[in-house]
């Protein structure tokens, strides 16, 4: 049985006619940006959330930097962030001018340790950027009470998390303010790049819509210096198909999810992803941390298994940070993460029986 990683062709198969049908839709009202597609999805998006406004933007990275623009970070101001993540959380904080400042994530879940977030609190700090990496919610409530105790906004970095939950509430409704991705692989991706900011906060949203629209607050009045980033009307339309099916797409990746935690269980080889009490992760990536991960994956591309890495190089040893690496300190396990982990194929199209090849394979490989 061949498995690859991912195959995006599958689930825009599967809606084919409802995708067909907001295309025709989008082409026959002749409304290409700024319409009635994308205020609906912000309606439909938000009110999934249970957040109560929502602004459709070009891309995740722009929800992050427009995001934490509006909560009034910029030049001279830190602000944390996970040293393991998507490059791309640091970039937005780097974008609006401000330092950032990496803290190590708890080994067991990958993502941001709390405990660890106190310490690198200082004069200049202005935010905190949780990242529900993989699918699964950061600790919300000990980031939410340390965000509170010093004054930070907390933004979340919700790209990978589209419907998960901390305690009952989704990833979106956690924070001052959340960031979502809908690049095409995320749980619920457009067919192209578009993102989207949720906040409760109207003014927030209000500042970050009009820094999207080159800071216009009325018609030609640009009231400050903003930029262009729009989700266009097909972009929201194809969204619009897609999300009545994500509570299903995500139910599908937890059983799959579950079938990895309960074959791979219980070796001294290979450390699974642990779920903190009160997430309830959408398993966007499934990860693992294996011995000699680079030979393994090639083992296991020979036999035709499809696996991919998330990430090989951390944000600190990226070339864009290279400037920087002496402030940021050492990172070593945001170093360990990025030698050991291997994300195994999972999706809501996947069939039970590749996940158990990818076992089968992954298993003979580990014990050859
Ligand atoms: C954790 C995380 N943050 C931010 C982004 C940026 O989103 P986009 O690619 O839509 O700009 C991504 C995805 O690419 C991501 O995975």
């Amino acid at each position: 049985v061949k498995v690859p990683f991912l195959e995006l062709a599958d689930a825009t198969a599967e809606l084919r006619a409802p995708l067909e049908a907001a295309f025709a839709r989008v082409l026959a009202g002749g409304t290409f940006l700024f319409g009635p597609e994308r205020e609906a999805l912000e309606r439909e998006f938000a009110a999934y959330c249970g957040v109560r406004h929502c602004v459709g933007l070009a891309s995740g990275f722009d929800a992050l930097a427009l995001g934490l623009r509006a909560l009034g970070v910029g030049p001279g101001d830190e602000v944390i962030v996970p040293s393991h993540t998507c490059v791309a959380t640091w970039l937005a904080a780097s974008e609006v001018g401000a330092d950032v400042v990496a803290v190590e994530p708890d080994p067991e879940t990958w993502n941001i340790d709390p405990g660890r977030v106190e310490a690198a609190v200082g004069p200049r700090t202005r935010a905190l950027v949780a990242v529900h990496l993989y699918g699964q919610c950061a600790e919300m409530d000990a980031l939410g009470e340390l965000a509170r105790r010093h004054g930070l906004a907390l933004l979340e970095d919700a790209a990978q998390a589209a419907g998960a939950r901390w305690n009952g509430r989704r990833a979106g409704a956690l924070g001052d303010a959340a960031a979502f991705s809908f690049f095409p692989t995320k749980n619920l991706g457009a067919l192209a790049d578009a993102g989207a900011l949720l906040s409760d906060d109207a003014d927030l949203a209000a500042r970050v819509r009009r820094l999207g629209h080159y800071g216009a607050g009325s018609k030609n009045d640009h009231v400050e210096k903003g930029r262009n980033s729009r989700l266009g009307e097909l972009q929201a339309a194809f969204l619009r198909a897609k999300l009545p099916h994500l509570d299903a797409w995500n139910e599908r990746r937890r059983a799959l999810a579950q079938i990895y935690l309960e074959r791979l269980a219980g070796r001294d080889d290979l450390v699974l992803p642990r779920v903190a009490p009160g997430g309830e992760p959408v398993w966007h990536l499934f990860a693992v941390r294996v011995p000699r991960r680079d030979a393994l994956r090639e083992r296991l591309a020979a036999r035709g298994i499809g696996t991919a890495v998330h990430y090989p190089v951390p944000p600190h040893r990226s070339g864009a940070y290279a400037p920087e690496r002496t402030r940021l300190g050492a990172l070593p396990l945001a170093e360990a993460l990025a030698e050991t982990l291997l994300s195994l194929p999972l999706h809501p199209h996947l069939h039970e029986r590749e996940v158990h090849a990818v076992c089968d394979a992954l298993l003979e490989e580990l014990d050859a």
